[in-house]
């Protein structure tokens, strides 16, 4: 079976490779021209697809049996760049993935910013109305409607959590102020949410092309259980063997950080990671989905060993000279 995966060079893409790769299926690694291969595994086939030229990503795509597309922004400098290239793309495929002789099944990575956060403790299931609250969410929303109205080939969009593991930067910060000997709260609000290791992600998305009954489907994808922010500092505090300072920050104060990030975006024109639109999301109340449908559907039922998977995301960081 030949899997391609958009944005493999990324996080989760690369991760992804690695995981079909060693499971041995015939993998694809969709990168653009600009990109580094450095995180891809050496036994990839590496491609470079120009999302402009239609004809060209027919080429690519004609023998797969799989695409996965990963390849999207989860920061960029304006509502435009990122609805460009997580809905913009996505459409663009789609057109190809519509011509194309041998149907392929086309699996989305969205998240779980489309359904939105929570009021409360009750996780939201695929069947909620969406209801995102920043650019990055409706952009996804905009490529999850895209999708269902125009795709004609068997599709199936997964709404990952918080995904964390080896590669991953934003999580690295979090590491970092750990070992620096803090642990900063935002509010005085413990927020609950959920995550998912890469390779847990991984997992979850092999299920989706192995099992029919994944085509048509929403799922949200997460490990399954609930945790509070504060529990996922103090498990990273005690893989790293540290006894962090907690500090609260006041909600005035934290607002103040992130409209400074914003403006700081404008002004160096780069995408910064906090900025007004993630102040919307880590002020939310809490980001749960029911892991439900997939457990359902899917018989999905991992592990969910916190520790051990945030054990080896440290020993990786240090692995690679990160942390
Ligand atoms: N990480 C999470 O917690 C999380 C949670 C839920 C969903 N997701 C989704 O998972 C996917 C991968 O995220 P990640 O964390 O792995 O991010 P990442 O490390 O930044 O990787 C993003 C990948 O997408 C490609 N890409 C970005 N903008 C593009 C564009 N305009 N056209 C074509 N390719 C583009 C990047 O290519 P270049 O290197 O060439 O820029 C890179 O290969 C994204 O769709 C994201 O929305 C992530």
């Amino acid at each position: 079976m030949i899997i391609a995966i958009t944005g493999a060079n990324g996080f989760v893409g690369s991760n992804l490779c690695k995981h079909f790769l060693a499971k041995g299926y015939e993998v694809k690694a969709l990168i653009r021209k600009t990109a580094s291969t450095a995180s891809l595994p050496a036994s990839a086939k590496v491609f470079l697809l120009n999302y402009d030229d239609k004809q060209h990503m027919g080429e690519i795509l004609k023998d797969c049996d799989v695409l996965v597309h990963n390849a999207g922004k989860t920061k960029a400098r304006t509502h435009y760049e990122m609805l460009k290239a997580n809905c913009g793309i996505t459409e663009d495929l789609i057109s190809v993935l519509n011509t194309l002789q041998k149907p392929l099944h086309f699996i989305y990575i969205s998240s779980q910013a489309v359904a939105g956060p929570v009021t409360g403790n009750n996780p939201l299931s695929e069947e909620n109305p969406p209801n995102p609250i920043s650019c990055y969410g409706k952009s996804k929303l905009a490529a999850e409607t895209v999708i269902q109205a125009k795709c004609r080939t068997p599709w199936t969009i997964v709404r990952p959590c918080s995904v964390y593991g080896c590669g991953d930067r934003d999580f690295l910060s979090l590491f970092k102020m750990v070992k620096s000997g803090l642990a900063v709260q935002i509010g005085k609000q413990d927020k609950l949410l959920n995550m998912i290791h890469v390779s847990e992600l991984a997992e979850f998305l092999e299920l989706c092309v192995v099992n029919p009954q994944a085509k048509g489907q929403i799922f949200a994808a997460s490990d399954g259980k609930i945790y509070t922010q504060r529990e996922v500092v103090l498990t990273i505090a005690k893989v790293l063997n540290k006894k962090p300072l907690r500090i609260v920050i006041p909600l005035w104060l934290a607002k103040q950080f992130f409209y400074t990030g914003h403006l700081i975006g404008l002004v160096s024109k780069r995408a910064v990671v906090l900025n007004r639109e993630k102040m919307k999301e880590i002020l939310a109340d809490g980001w749960l989905s029911s892991p439900q449908k997939a457990q359902a559907l899917l018989n999905w039922n991992p592990e969910a060993n916190l520790t051990k998977h945030l054990k080896e995301t440290a020993e990786c960081y240090q692995k690679l000279g990160w942390l």
